[in-house]
């Protein structure tokens, strides 16, 4: 199929656009590059050993959208383009649900001009929100989430849902991610947070380099075994293989709309990851408790059965290979794609 990868040039999309290709798909990339670097785009093009087309534009302007449908022809889009930083998120709610809102308006107003039926999009974990019993199933609801970020993602899945309602020749993945982590093997591809790292691998993979002094761990009296929160890590390379399974399945179901989670279906804790890094590295690194994050659960994972059943799809990486992976690919770019 050839493939319009939204947000390609980021985290999980550069990630999945390996595994596109792998599969024998045709990829064409569009990326404002708002939280990303052009640079990804040839350790791409070198590790996929093919030319990548790519659109550098905002989403959310709709006559350059059009006109890329309207230039191009696809059979399916996977959409990651989207603001993900839940922290920024409560500071700048406007720029969130604008852009992630806006960006998945214009696509699938242009998917419908154009007949363009199937469309992969990237949700999260986050909209089963606080009261959720775990594991998290995807027949959970009502969603919620507690963060304007979280609540675009919340948003888009009821829009894409009465989206599908309305045609029901639509064919739509809403794909919960838990918590992706790693990088590709090689190495040459990774998460290269554009400031301070938010999140807890790619923090602890500056501390590992020598670009942060130490890990601060937000919080060690959770009511989990050794206090610190529990997590479902999932290696990026097993939900780049997700996608490609999502869309594979989107071409056979009878669903206008399936929802699947993305994650391993086990937790673990802050300090687990900590200590699994170490090993990585082969040496100790500084971290100090803090207080607790505001907002943190204290845990959660996935049921991946539905995925499992219906994907033909499970995780094969272990937590040592994230961060294995995850400390090849810093160490070998201690700044990122233009260090
Ligand atoms: P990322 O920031 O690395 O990638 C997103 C890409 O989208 C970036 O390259 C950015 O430049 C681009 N983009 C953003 N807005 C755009 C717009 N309006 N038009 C065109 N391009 C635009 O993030 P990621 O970690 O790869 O996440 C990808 C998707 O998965 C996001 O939708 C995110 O919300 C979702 N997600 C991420 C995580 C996570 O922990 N990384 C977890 C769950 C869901
Ligand atoms: C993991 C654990 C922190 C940093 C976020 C989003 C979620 C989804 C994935 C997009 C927590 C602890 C972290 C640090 C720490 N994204 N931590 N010190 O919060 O589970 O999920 O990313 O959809 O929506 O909320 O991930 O990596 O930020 O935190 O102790 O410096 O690490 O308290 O327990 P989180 P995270």
């Amino acid at each position: 199929m050839r493939v319009l990868v939204s947000g390609g040039a980021g985290y999980i999309g550069s990630h999945t656009v390996v595994h596109l290709v792998a599969a024998g798909h045709d990829v064409v990339i569009v990326d404002s590059f708002a939280n990303s670097k052009p640079a990804v785009i040839g350790r791409l093009e070198a590790l996929t050993g093919r030319h990548l087309p790519v659109h550098a534009f905002d989403l959310t302007d709709r006559d350059k959208t059009e006109r890329l449908f309207g230039d191009e022809s696809f059979d399916a889009v996977v959409h990651f383009a989207g603001l993900k930083a839940v922290g920024e998120s409560a500071r700048i709610p406007l720029d969130y649900y604008e852009n992630n809102l806006d960006a998945t308006f214009s696509l699938v107003r242009a998917m419908r001009r154009h007949g363009v039926k199937l469309l992969v999009f990237s949700s999260s974990a986050t909209v089963y929100g606080e009261q959720a019993p775990l594991p998290y199933r995807e027949d959970y609801a009502p969603l919620q989430s507690s963060s304007p970020y979280g609540r675009t993602k919340v948003m888009i899945e009821q829009v894409l849902t009465d989206v599908a309602a309305a045609d029901p020749s639509m064919r739509f993945a809403l794909l919960r991610y838990f918590n992706p982590v790693g990088t590709h093997p090689s190495g040459t591809i990774g998460e290269d947070p554009q400031d301070i790292p938010n999140n807890l691998m790619p923090f602890l993979a500056q501390v590992a380099v020598g670009r942060r002094d130490k890990l601060i761990v937000f919080g060690d009296d959770y009511p989990t075994d050794d206090g610190t929160c529990e997590r479902d890590y999932i290696h990026v390379e097993d939900l780049a293989a997700g996608h490609v399974a999502a869309l594979g399945r989107l071409t056979t179901t009878n669903s206008p709309v399936s929802v699947w989670n993305l994650g391993t279906g086990r937790g673990t804790s802050v300090l687990e990851l900590v200590h699994a890094f170490e090993r990585a590295v082969g040496r100790e690194l500084p971290y100090e408790i803090g207080p607790r994050r505001p907002g943190d659960l204290p845990r959660s994972w996935a049921d991946p059965g539905r995925a499992h059943a219906e994907l033909g799809w499970s995780t094969t990486k272990s937590v040592d290979d994230m961060c294995a992976d995850t400390w090849r690919w810093q160490s070998a770019n201690p700044m990122g794609y233009e260090g």
